[in-house]
């Protein structure tokens, strides 16, 4: 049907922001707060999908009967993402995935001591997963079908930040590339949002300002027609 256009396909959401543990009680973290991921699982749902949502910390509720696996940091996410992108038509890495960890998560609370010096803070990088998820693709010449990266830039201007874009989309391989123009307090936590979304294909992007849900709406019609 023409409004279930994904109707029959596996489409697995990362969502959320992974945290880094340094020790019981503190992490590395960041804005994200999974309403974009969110609203592209519910997006994705709507559309007929069978949909599987990898969440990392979020502000909000995952949505209402869809399949959602919690994970904390990127490594949990790593493993959770490949695992499901096995039986997926479709992977959308909406995740905020840290790229870096601390190399060391101490096992018990860091203390401050007047006897010894500040502590340093020592990060190693974490795997892109998204460029995992495409050369495994490339490698086994099976897997999703489709790739879509998101990539949150900031720039003086949206030249700046769309070259950004291309860049990151030729880099990392990914089918589509959904580019987010973030700041403070622009897009993190909003309601709304400005996206562009670049084919690997070519062409001029597509670009749309709305909410979130709107936005998840003009992500998952792109997404249906690169698979039509
Ligand atoms: O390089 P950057 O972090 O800007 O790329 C963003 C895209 O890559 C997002 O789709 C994000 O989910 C994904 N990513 C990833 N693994 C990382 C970092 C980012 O899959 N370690």
């Amino acid at each position: 049907a023409a409004n279930m256009p994904l109707l029959g396909k596996r489409v697995v959401v990362t969502a959320g922001g992974t945290r880094e543990p340094l020790d019981p009680v503190r992490y590395l973290g960041n804005r994200s707060s999974g309403k974009q991921g969110v609203a592209l699982a519910r997006a994705a749902a709507a559309a007929g999908a069978e949909v599987e949502l990898v969440a990392a910390h979020m502000d909000v509720a995952p949505p209402e009967g869809v399949k959602t696996t919690r994970v904390e940091t990127a490594l949990q996410l790593r493993s959770a993402a490949i695992d499901a992108a096995e039986r997926a038509d479709v992977v959308i890495m909406a995740a905020a995935v840290a790229d870096f960890r601390p190399a060391e998560t101490a096992e018990t609370k860091i203390k401050k001591r007047d006897d010894a010096a500040d502590p340093v803070i020592t990060l190693v990088r974490n795997p892109d997963i998204l460029q995992e998820l495409v050369r495994l693709r490339s490698d086994s010449g099976q897997g999703p079908a489709l790739i879509v990266g998101f990539a949150a830039e900031t720039g003086d201007s949206r030249g700046d930040v769309l070259e950004y874009a291309r860049q990151k989309l030729r880099r990392k391989g990914c089918d589509l590339l959904v580019l987010n123009q973030v700041g403070r307090d622009l897009v993190f936590g909003q309601d709304s949002t400005t996206v562009s979304i670049l084919r690997q294909a070519g062409g001029e992007p597509r670009t749309f300002s709305g909410t979130k849900d709107e936005a998840a709406g003009m992500i998952i019609t792109a997404v249906a027609d690169e698979l039509a």
